[in-house]
């Protein structure tokens, strides 16, 4: 008999702090210890999921996703297991094959439901069958217009942070790992890939067959659905994407297995086997998304001169920082963050030298001022160690997370050494793989093993629960930027000053003289910046969309600007520049402007964008 009852609404602190839960593996007991969670109504301490089998049929006509999710719990003697869910149609639950009750709580607009599940100690297995529906946050489905090829639909998810429970009812916190594996069915048109082992080609039917043997955390699990195509870089390394564009990213991403090479001689061995990416249509909501296995990419990331390919050293870097030493709970969020800008910076270090790195640690270290100035009246958020209580992990995804991480740990390593700091990183990833890490094991760990032993005084407390940047600091420089600085000043000056200075320019000197820009600057000004580089009609995304900002800032029309920004919004999805240029407009009291535009671009947006703009615009 299935009963649904309204249970009374009940705050999910609900992992008790340092509360055992014992798991047995052969003849040797093993106890996690489970951090307090706010996001989550699980609580794995009781019974915790271990495994999932998923199988599922991806409908693209009525844009649903149903099937079964099946569990393997490590039961801890408990009558329930509490599951995460969110605007899912919960269909039946079964516990070892036999129909079961169960209750969906009250709904709370970030945490969705908990799924209350009965079960009896013997319980060893649970199935959820489901069906996602209308609201479901973590996919977009997308026309054949919205893609690149433009003639079959796509789909895919986005798991990070707490979305994961909008397409598989789950125990949906980071502090979980399991294995899995799925079936999945797609029309026979498209190939399915996953956070897992993949196939290279389409299959005659349609199924497709997946497996993660190494334990994960459910934010990570994830599925893209669409016409595309494999191409190799080297054994271990390749690219997804739809034919007009799989040549390109073919090319943008040739250096993925040295950037491996790198990463392993640095922090130890890759122990996730492949690493691939699939570049997805212009409406992904990220840069990237470290999905294990399978990075997912914008396509804005596709420039044609690999200039903007520290973001692969990015999602690689999390194969480290995040999906093998993960985040205990998103407070912790910088844990998985600053440690990836900081292990990014380093692997374009090893490949390309000091300069691309210290401008790349530069262009950063700016996001970072920004956002501390832009916290002015919130100065708690500029901490890296969060407090979510009552929000949305949403709001911890800022710069602080990375660029204050990043400037934290580089500023560690030049207080004890490079030599020092690199042995212990290869030792923390080490001794804490396939596990989860809070900010405070992290500071017993650090004390205990790089700052006692080498006799060093740090204020690590002070970098981690201080609002706003320590005076100890590293300093950054970069010749190059100094250079593009005095270019500016000259250009502004009214010099007549040769365009051809710029011709050995990368895209990051371009960024930065764009960026800096000072108030001071006029219309006129813009426009002869324009004439003599045509930036209104820049094809690299990110000096188009640092263009675009001061075009808005400084009221520059010139050059059919205007609706270059238009259809720059309406095409791509990516959270950051979108975000960037709805602010810009807010911040010009160009509201009307901003508006004119959302209420074309909003249809293509994932949820997670729309919903920041939603916000930033008061919708
Ligand atoms: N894991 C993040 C993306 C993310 C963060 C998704 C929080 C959902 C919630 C990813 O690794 C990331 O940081 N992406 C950046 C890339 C950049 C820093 C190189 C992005 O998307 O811009
Ligand atoms: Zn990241």
């Amino acid at each position: 008999m299935i009963k649904i009852k309204k249970v009374a609404l009940f705050t999910p602190l609900l992992f008790v702090l340092f509360s055992s839960c014992k798991t047995e593996s052969k003849d040797q007991k093993q106890v996690v210890n489970y951090a307090e969670e706010l996001h989550s109504y699980a609580q794995p301490n009781k019974s915790v999921i271990k495994h999932l089998n998923l199988d599922i049929t991806v409908n693209f006509e009525d844009q649903v996703i149903d099937g079964v999710a099946t569990y393997t719990i490590d039961n801890n003697k408990a009558s329930e297991i509490i599951l995460d869910s969110k605007f899912l149609d919960i269909v039946k639950v079964e516990a070892d094959g036999k129909i079961t009750e169960y209750e969906l709580g009250e709904v709370n607009e970030q945490l969705g439901q908990p799924l209350t599940i009965h079960i009896t100690e013997d319980t060893k297995t649970i199935s959820v069958y489901y069906k996602t529906t209308n609201k479901t946050e973590a996919l977009q489905w997308l026309s054949p217009q919205q893609t690149a090829d433009k003639t079959h639909p796509f789909l895919f998810t986005q798991g990070q942070a707490i979305l994961t429970r909008t397409w598989i009812p789950i125990q949906d916190s980071p502090q979980i790992r399991i294995t899995y594996d799925a079936t999945v069915r797609v029309p026979k048109e498209l190939m399915a890939v996953m956070s897992a082992e993949n196939p290279k080609t389409k299959t005659a039917d349609g199924v497709y067959s997946f497996k993660m043997e190494q334990p994960i955390s459910p934010y990570l699990i994830a599925l893209a659905v669409g016409d595309i195509e494999y191409k190799a870089v080297s054994e271990r390394t390749g690219v997804y994407a739809e034919k007009s564009m799989i040549d390109k990213a073919h090319y943008e991403f040739s250096d993925m297995e040295k950037m491996v090479v790198a990463a392993e001689n640095l922090y130890g061995d890759y122990d996730w086997d492949q690493f691939d990416v699939i570049v997805l249509p212009p409406s992904f909501p990220f840069g990237g998304m470290e999905n294990p296995r399978l990075t997912f990419a914008t396509p804005t990331v596709i420039a044609g001169d690999r200039s903007l390919t520290s973001l692969i050293a990015h999602e690689l870097a999390h194969s480290w920082s995040g999906n093998l030493v993960t985040n205990a709970t998103w407070n912790d969020f910088w844990l998985n963050e600053g440690f990836t800008v900081y292990f990014e910076i380093r692997i374009m270090e090893a490949l390309y030298g000091k300069d691309r790195a210290n401008m790349i640690a530069l262009i950063g270290r700016q996001d970072l001022d920004d956002e501390i100035e832009s916290f002015k009246n919130e100065p708690n958020r500029t901490k890296l160690k969060l407090d979510l209580k009552g929000k949305n992990p949403d709001d911890g995804m800022n710069s602080i997370a990375y660029d204050k991480g990043y400037l934290f740990l580089r500023t560690l390593e030049e207080t004890v050494g490079r030599d020092k700091f690199d042995a212990f990183l290869k030792d923390y990833f080490k001794t804490h793989a396939f596990s989860t890490i809070t900010t405070e094991k992290f500071i017993d760990y650090i004390n205990t093993n790089l700052l006692e032993p080498n006799k060093v005084t740090f204020n690590t407390e002070e970098w981690i629960y201080q609002p706003g940047i320590p005076s100890n600091q590293a300093i950054i420089s970069s010749d190059k930027f100094a250079n593009a600085e005095k270019v500016l000043k000259q250009f502004l000056s009214n010099d007549t000053i040769d365009a051809s200075i710029t011709k050995d320019w990368t895209t990051l000197e371009w960024v930065h003289f764009i960026r800096n820009f000072p108030d001071t600057m006029t219309t006129e000004d813009m426009a002869r910046i324009d004439k003599a580089f045509d930036l209104s009609n820049a094809t690299n995304s990110h000096i188009a969309m640092v263009w675009y900002e001061q075009a808005i800032n400084k009221d520059y029309h010139g050059n059919n600007v205007d609706q270059n920004i238009e259809d720059f919004l309406i095409r791509v999805g990516r959270r950051w520049y979108v975000n960037t240029l709805f602010k810009a407009f807010k911040n010009n009291d160009k509201i009307d402007e901003a508006l004119a535009i959302y209420e074309k671009s909003r249809g293509n947006y994932h949820s997670v964008t729309a919903s920041t703009i939603d916000e930033l615009l008061g919708l």
